[in-house]
């Protein structure tokens, strides 16, 4: 949700800013911008992709000594050149690029309006560069005039600015939206993530909330926004490496994201000691939820059935959205999950705030390190399954769903025996991802079905969650609308949508689901729908199959592979933006 990126050092701008712009561009794409200062501050920005932008004022020839720059998914204001960040003073020596939301951004306008401030967008980012203007027209100080904007903004924040007076500095700003500042020699960088910058360091520092970094070509200092005074940072290793985050031959990252699944299932082992803290606190803990959003969300509820079927735990999942309205449930005897891929979604970090002020412990299972999430956790566990730079969540939903499931293992004493059944998962993975016939299969189903106005999805118990996750992917990728179901629903009143030939996905695992899944997919059918079974069997209600393993115990993460293929599929046929799909973004950092 808008990527921010900065840099100062020896090399030249223009290319460094287009490529940390584009490795940012998965949170949010529908305009861009960069302010830099060479011979005075000049801003370059409009709506469109990055790349079109570039082309406009070429941003490859950019040259001087800092910059700093921007991706927009818009919040407040239409997608316009004059909303696109970087947003400037009234004097155009001060400007900012902004990730979040101000909230009280309209009373602070109407204030420096009443001072004389012009103001040209209708953003909440504007007033900040107008805000810092004020206060640097009284103290004549910019680090003095940050703090002071930066009291007077409410909401979720993290920012860059620049100013034309003091062109060796970029003032960084972080308040419940992600910023880390990347080391170099020589040289440093500040983005909304790594990936922007991992070709050039992997050192990082990890600002919180309220802290102000003063980032220039050789030395980095943070300062407590609250008390002003300088503070000492780790600085972390990143383990990820460069190939990470390239394409690495693939045509897309979904793809490539999919077919790293083929390894990325047993990077979750390994941390032995941190899942026994995490089930220790699901021992002591008399309520447990699990919050998320999204796939997270959906991995969230397939391991509420293996908390009660193979745990005796009743762990409720809610979607973080949701969880204010339950919240009060929340007590100091409780337990919260929270799942993020990210670590940064606004709304699963706002209901482990609230369960925090109501006494609960928190259980972070995040895939970024040093993530918002993993730090305001009380214990935590990661998923390693490497920067996922798609839109879509790939194989962050298997990581998650194994984490889950070796956690819920180690409750009961199987923590060895799931180990070895997760790797056999990770084989069966593979050897689906291999099957170029199974691929071909897909493809060729997902060609027949590239014109369909509805797919449903049908599965019960586990599978519930496996077609809710794969018809998320179907929509987010294809747009074409897929919804599913726990099998015995549709007859309450969905029936009534299948007319001749609607698709109809029934996934039907191996397990003590598949007759009553078979019996669902009949009554569908006998209503003229077209039902695509996901099984390792034929049977006479499919008039189509995609044949799966016969694997049981880690069905979610088997059943979900074809469903990544074709929702891929779908969006090739229909020739849509796989790994940007039109008004998402990777990371949802505001309420
Ligand atoms: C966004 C993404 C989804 C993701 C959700 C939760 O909406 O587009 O793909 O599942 O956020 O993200 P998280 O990082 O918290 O797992």
């Amino acid at each position: 949700m808008c990527g921010i990126f900065g840099y100062t050092g020896f090399r030249r701008l223009g290319p460094i800013i287009l490529e940390g712009l584009k490795r940012l561009e998965y949170r949010g794409y529908d305009s861009a911008g960069v302010a830099f200062i060479s011979s005075g501050l000049q801003v370059m920005k409009d709506a469109g992709k990055i790349d079109e932008i570039s082309r406009k004022f070429n941003f490859s020839g950019i040259d001087g000594k800092l910059a700093i720059s921007h991706t927009r998914w818009a919040t407040h204001g239409a997608v316009t050149q004059t909303n696109a960040h970087p947003h400037i003073s009234c004097n155009g020596r001060i400007a900012v690029v902004h990730n979040g939301i101000i909230e009280n951004y309209i009373d602070l306008k109407r204030e420096l309006i009443s001072l004389g401030h012009k103001f040209r967008s209708e953003t909440d980012t504007e007033v900040i560069p107008h805000l810092i203007e004020e206060f640097y027209r009284k103290t004549g100080d910019p680090l003095k005039a940050i703090f002071m904007a930066v009291s007077k903004l409410d909401g979720s924040f993290a920012f860059l600015a620049i100013f034309e007076d003091h062109p060796d500095r970029i003032f960084a700003v972080r308040y419940k939206s992600p910023l880390v500042i990347g080391l170099g020699d020589g040289e440093n960088f500040v983005a909304s993530d790594v990936p922007a910058f991992l070709k050039y360091t992997k050192k990082v520092i990890f600002l919180d909330d309220m802290e102000v970094a003063v980032i220039s070509r050789n030395s980095v200092e943070v300062f407590n926004s609250l008390t002003r005074e300088k503070v000492d940072k780790e600085i972390y290793i990143v383990p990820w490496s460069v190939e990470d985050a390239e394409r690495g031959g693939y045509p897309h990252f979904m793809m490539k994201e999919i077919m790293e699944q083929r390894f990325t299932i047993t990077r979750v082992l390994g941390q032995d000691d941190r899942i026994r803290e995490a089930s220790q606190l699901i021992k002591d803990a008399q309520k447990v939820f699990l919050v998320a959003a999204g796939t997270s969300y959906h991995a969230c509820l397939a391991s509420s059935y293996w908390f009660a079927e193979i745990a005796g735990v009743n762990a409720r999942a809610v979607l973080a959205s949701e969880f204010p309205s339950i919240s009060k449930l929340v007590d100091d005897k409780s337990l919260v999950i929270a799942v993020s891929q990210s670590g940064e979604t606004a709304d699963v970090l706002e209901s482990v705030r609230m369960a925090k002020k109501r006494g609960s412990k928190i259980l972070g299972i995040v895939n970024v390190v040093g993530s918002s999430l993993m730090r305001i956790s009380d214990a935590f566990l990661t998923i390693n399954a490497g920067p996922e730079i798609c839109v879509l969540a790939t194989k962050s939903y298997t990581s998650q769903l194994t984490i889950l499931y070796l956690l819920v293992n180690d409750l009961v004493g199987r923590l060895e025996n799931a180990k070895e059944e997760i790797k056999r998962a990770e084989t069966l993975v593979a050897h689906m991802l291999e099957s170029e016939a199974l691929l071909k299969d897909i493809r060729r189903i997902a060609k027949d079905l590239s014109a369909s106005e509805h797919i449903f999805l049908i599965g019960r118990g586990i599978s519930y969650a496996t077609s809710l996750e794969g018809a998320l992917k179907i929509k987010e990728v294809s747009y074409i609308h897929a919804e599913g179901f726990a099998g015995g629903e549709l007859k309450h009143g969905t029936l009534a949508l299948i007319e001749e030939g609607t698709p109809c996905i029934a996934i039907v695992p191996e397990d003590e689901t598949k007759d009553q899944t078979l019996g669902n997919a009949m009554e569908i059918k006998a209503r003229g729908g077209y039902i695509i079974g996901l099984s390792n069997e034929e049977h006479v209600v499919f008039d189509e199959l995609i044949r799966t393993p016969s694997e049981t115990s880690l069905s979610p993460i088997v059943m979900i592979i074809p469903l990544q293929l074709l929702a891929y599929y779908l969006a090739l046929e229909r020739g849509c933006n796989v790994d940007q799909p039109r008004n998402l973004a990777k990371s949802v950092t505001v309420l």
